[in-house]
């Protein structure tokens, strides 16, 4: 007991920010403000200058290995870690353990040349025109067909409706088609379930729930088959099956396409198998999955939170207007009753300066390999 307090002194003198309590560490501030969670860490960050020191397991062993953390928002610090040494803060083990049974050695989940390799192709291909355009097709065609007569009808019954959902729905049917080719139509009238995203959506709340246990408790958890791990083997299972139908139909047909010249495929999927015929269809699958965790909520709450700022901020609102109007007028002629018949294209977004403005993702975690000083 003496010997546990001492060490719990040594490790807490030097650490700022939320109460450290024994064995909790700051786990009880985290709950009491689960709700406001981002606003609880802002508000820290906020007394201590833009940078803390905290501790979310006070127990010896495993404080060190993942207990003790440092959260950060000075300018300074993001740059030394995320551009300078960007090498000596991967992943890390803990967190690809945790991801490994959902996002394999997919981009969001490797380290090393693992990730080199898949950042160079994807940012090869998204700087390339026919992936914008791929993009920007299967955008617009949601958009025209499916989420405006949503929002009409419902504008018509004078019913509410429930803006995230839809969001969510639009950047899910986007992110398949542009990533492997197949537009789910989760978005389309009477909001069906699909199987596909259900099961999408349970393998990652799986994931996430890992992440509030220690390592020991949820692998032996997942070897025992109990709880949230059933949900995520099943689901998994789901998602695997449905690929791996995607996958085996797009090698056929790319193999088709070789020998009689048809149909061209222009998603990332056929775009990383035309780089190499021999990727096995698990690295296909996970590469698939990377991308569809990577666009599919970051855009839904992106835009989720930007027409709720709007709504709170008319005056926003009237400069954003006049400022796509500036543009419309350019680029569609001065008959206002036309421009609402498209979609807004690539090149007219690519000029708008609001839409540069709204990043939703408040939180971003590295690992470190040895501790180096900040340079300035
Ligand atoms: C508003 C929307 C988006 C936001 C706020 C956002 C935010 C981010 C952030 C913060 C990262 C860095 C993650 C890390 O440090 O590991 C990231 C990485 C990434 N994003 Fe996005 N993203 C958005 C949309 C998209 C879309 C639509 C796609 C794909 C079509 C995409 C593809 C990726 C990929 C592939 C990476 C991994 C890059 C790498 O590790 O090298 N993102 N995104």
């Amino acid at each position: 007991m003496i010997s546990y307090f001492v060490w719990f002194n040594f490790i807490t003198r030097s650490l700022k920010g939320p109460r450290v309590w024994p064995l909790l560490g700051s786990l009880p501030g985290l709950i009491e403000n689960c709700d406001r969670m981002h606003d609880w860490i802002t508000d820290n960050l906020r007394m201590c200058g833009g940078t803390y020191q905290t501790c979310i397991c006070a127990v010896p062993f495993l404080a060190q290995k993942q207990g003790l953390v440092t959260v950060t928002c000075d300018p300074k610090n993001l740059e030394h870690i995320l551009k300078n040494w960007f090498e000596n803060y991967p992943n890390g083990p803990t967190w690809q353990s945790v991801f490994h049974d959902l996002l394999g050695e997919g981009i969001f989940n490797s380290d090393g040349d693992t990730w080199l390799f898949q950042r160079k192709t994807a940012a090869l291909e998204f700087t390339t025109r026919t992936l914008r355009q791929a993009m920007a097709r299967w955008l617009n065609q949601t958009i025209k067909f499916r989420f405006c007569p949503i929002l009409k009808t419902a504008q018509l019954e004078a019913k509410p409706v429930d803006l995230h959902d839809l969001l969510l729905r639009l950047t899910f049917d986007n992110i398949c088609g542009l990533t492997f080719g197949r537009d789910p139509q989760t978005l389309s009238a009477g909001l069906p379930d699909n199987g596909f995203a259900i099961a999408f959506d349970r393998a990652t709340e799986a994931t996430l729930q890992r992440f509030i246990l220690p390592e020991v408790v949820w692998k032996l958890k997942k070897w025992l088959r109990l709880g949230m791990e059933v949900s995520l083997s099943q689901s998994l299972e789901h998602v695997e099956e449905y690929l791996s139908n995607v996958i085996k139909t797009r090698k056929l047909e790319l193999l088709n396409q070789q020998e009689n010249g048809s149909l061209q495929h222009d998603d990332l999927l056929s775009r990383f198998m035309k780089k190499k015929e021999s990727y096995s269809n698990s690295f296909l699958q996970h590469v698939a999955l990377n991308f569809i965790l990577a666009g599919r909520d970051t855009s839904s709450v992106a835009l989720s939170w930007f027409f709720w700022l709007l709504i709170h901020n008319p005056k926003v609102e009237e400069k954003i207007v006049r400022e796509i109007c500036t543009v419309l007028i350019e680029t569609r002629g001065d008959d206002t009753t036309k421009w609402n018949d498209e979609p807004l294209m690539f090149d007219e977004v690519d000029r708008l300066i609001f839409c540069r403005m709204v990043h939703s993702c408040p939180q971003d975690r590295r690992s470190h390999i040895r501790y180096i000083q900040r340079a300035g």
